[in-house]
């Protein structure tokens, strides 16, 4: 799809996936606990979906809470999954007014049954909603992610239902907590870290990235829209490498 945006015709990615990094570092500067980080963080979320939304985007996914984070101190980690619930019970209430999908991916078990149900309880509300997807990544890790994939389908091919020359990458993708998604056109992850961090290996093979020493608490529209501009700027050669 494309918009003009401040004079200029751009192509809008349909999926854009976002490593939200910074937010200790942002927090640390004003010398404030780490968790205040996370607060402000929480609400640009809520801005960048808009954002996205007016945009054009039709997919947005981030990465809240990698199976990384519970080595963080405890009083971290708790903070962390109040926002989310907080997040998740405002969403369950806005979601339809908002036409938003939003859709879970990660290892869901390991959360608190609370949050495991508000999760099935919002992806079920939304599921019939045809605006922007909003997909979380909680508790997920791409190897995670594709050792579960792997798991499933060893199992299917057991049961008879998968015969295992009929497996190939479509239908190792069917296996991923994403099927169903198209792959993510730009990755942006900020605060200058220029690493992947165990985020959608898979899914992101031919994405470009977008790298931005804003963050994340400072990111909003204007920034969005840079790492669109940089998007267009790429000689995207589908079907090369
Ligand atoms: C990285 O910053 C950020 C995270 C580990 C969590 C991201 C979570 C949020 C933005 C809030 C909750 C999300 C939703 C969807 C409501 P960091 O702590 O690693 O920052 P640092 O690198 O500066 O220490």
């Amino acid at each position: 799809m494309e918009r003009e945006i401040n004079g200029k015709i751009l192509t809008i990615p349909e999926h854009i996936a976002i490593i939200m990094d910074g937010n200790g570092r942002w927090a640390k500067k004003r010398l404030m606990p780490r968790s205040y980080g996370h607060v402000q963080g929480s609400k640009v979320v809520e801005k960048i979906i808009r954002s996205a939304g007016e945009l054009g985007v039709k997919y947005l996914t981030v990465y809240a809470f990698s199976t990384e984070n519970w080595k963080r101190p405890e009083e971290e980690v708790n903070t962390l999954m109040k926002l989310l619930n907080n997040y998740l019970e405002d969403c369950i209430k806005k979601c339809n007014k908002n036409n938003m999908r939003v859709k879970v991916i990660g290892e869901i078990h390991r959360l608190s049954p609370e949050l495991q149900k508000k999760i099935i309880e919002l992806e079920e509300a939304s599921k019939q909603n045809d605006g922007i997807q909003f997909t979380m990544a909680l508790n997920y890790g791409s190897r995670d992610e594709m050792v579960r994939a792997m798991r499933k389908m060893t199992s299917d091919v057991k049961a008879g239902t998968l015969k295992e020359e009929d497996i190939s990458e479509e239908t190792f993708e069917r296996y991923l907590d994403t099927a169903g998604m198209p792959d993510p056109d730009l990755m942006i992850r900020t605060s200058g870290e220029e690493r992947l961090s165990n985020f959608m290996m898979w899914q992101l093979a031919y994405t470009e990235f977008y790298f931005t020493d804003v963050l994340w608490p400072d990111f909003n529209k204007a920034e969005l829209i840079k790492a669109i501009e940089y998007f267009n700027g790429r000689d995207r050669r589908f079907g090369a490498v």
